[in-house]
């Protein structure tokens, strides 16, 4: 059996139209479909040593020993079909500040999936890489692609079909996307829990996953037509009854602090006013907004004067995972 060290990069995505909640634990199968954008300027870089010295996979996070936990067992889907038994050493970087609340999952999974297939000589095509990526994270198998990528729950219940595809390439529209940090200490609950949690409690999860289907075909219509006002309306109102259905939880799940609010409202009067951007929120404070090319700085400038914001950050839209040098 041929291992050898190999390296990948991946970005980070948002979700336009979210994913929120599984029809299958193990397999990590979403109830509904997705879609998202992956980004240019949040990516994780990972290497995978594949190491016959070690006693057990090791994970090093921004050079913070972690417990290898999802990403050992993401390694053993890829060791498994590779017929090898041998432990990795797996080192990490975000290029974006940890512990901002950022989903950083999707971009560690996707970049992790790539890294390890080569490291132990697996030809997979993008496809599969997204259906491992997934048993790491949901979000995670968008990330393989760029750009504008549709996650499709699948059918099957041995999952084979929950990969995403791509839709349109980040140089097809490039879109910008502000996120404003409202709070870097990130102790929401977490996405699996939160989850959970909204499908055991809440009365209107069905309600959710029922009108998800139209969001898909409303946001896929407005990417392939590049009609920013129709995919505003849809992304902003999935967001929202994403939130709703969390927000009906028992007890409610509020990721919102006030500065989520300020910012909320501050894109809704500038796109009434004109500019291009709609914002959207995932599980945690930081509000995304998502621009038309050329009204980044403008929309920065106006979430950065909101009360409880500490920080911006201005990206575009970006490639799909791939190989890296081996630093
Ligand atoms: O991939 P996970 O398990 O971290 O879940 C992602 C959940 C949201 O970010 C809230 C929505 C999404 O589709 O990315």
């Amino acid at each position: 059996m041929s291992f050898k060290q190999a390296a990948a990069r991946a970005g980070a995505n948002i979700a336009l139209v979210k994913y929120w909640g599984k029809r299958d634990q193990r397999l990590n199968l979403p109830a509904a479909g997705s879609i998202s954008i992956t980004l240019a300027g949040l990516e994780t870089r990972t290497t995978v040593t594949p190491d016959p010295t070690l006693g057990a996979d090791e994970f090093v996070l921004d050079g913070v020993e972690q417990p290898p936990g999802r990403v050992g067992a993401v390694l053993d889907l890829v060791r498994e079909r590779a017929g090898a038994t041998v432990a990795c050493r797996v080192e990490s970087r975000n290029n974006f500040p940890t512990g901002a609340g950022l989903a950083s999952s999707a971009s560690g999974f996707a970049a992790l999936v790539v890294a390890a297939a080569q490291a132990f000589g697996l030809q997979l095509s993008e496809s599969e890489l997204s259906g491992l990526a997934r048993r790491g994270s949901g979000s995670a198998a968008r990330s393989i692609f760029g750009g504008f990528a549709e996650m499709d729950p699948g059918h099957r219940e041995n999952g084979v079909d929950a990969v995403a595809r791509p839709l349109l390439s980040a140089e097809e529209w490039p879109l910008e996307v502000v996120v404003a940090i409202t709070d870097s200490g990130s102790k929401a609950v977490g996405s699996r829990d939160g989850m959970n949690h909204t499908m055991r409690t809440s009365p209107y999860y069905p309600a959710w996953v029922e009108t998800v289907a139209e969001d898909l075909d409303a946001a896929r219509s407005a990417i392939a037509a590049r009609d920013f006002e129709a995919l505003a309306e849809t992304a902003e109102h999935s967001a929202l009854k994403m939130h709703a259905s969390m927000l009906a939880a028992r007890p409610g799940l509020v990721y919102w602090n006030p500065a989520t609010l300020a910012c909320l409202h501050a894109v809704r009067a500038l796109r009434s006013a004109g500019t291009g951007v709609f914002f959207t929120i995932d599980a945690g404070p930081q509000l995304k907004a998502v621009c038309l090319p050329g009204e980044s700085e403008r929309v920065a400038g106006l979430l950065a004067d909101q009360p409880g914001v500490s920080d911006v950050l201005v990206t575009g839209l970006g490639g799909g995972a791939a190989r890296a040098a081996v630093p």
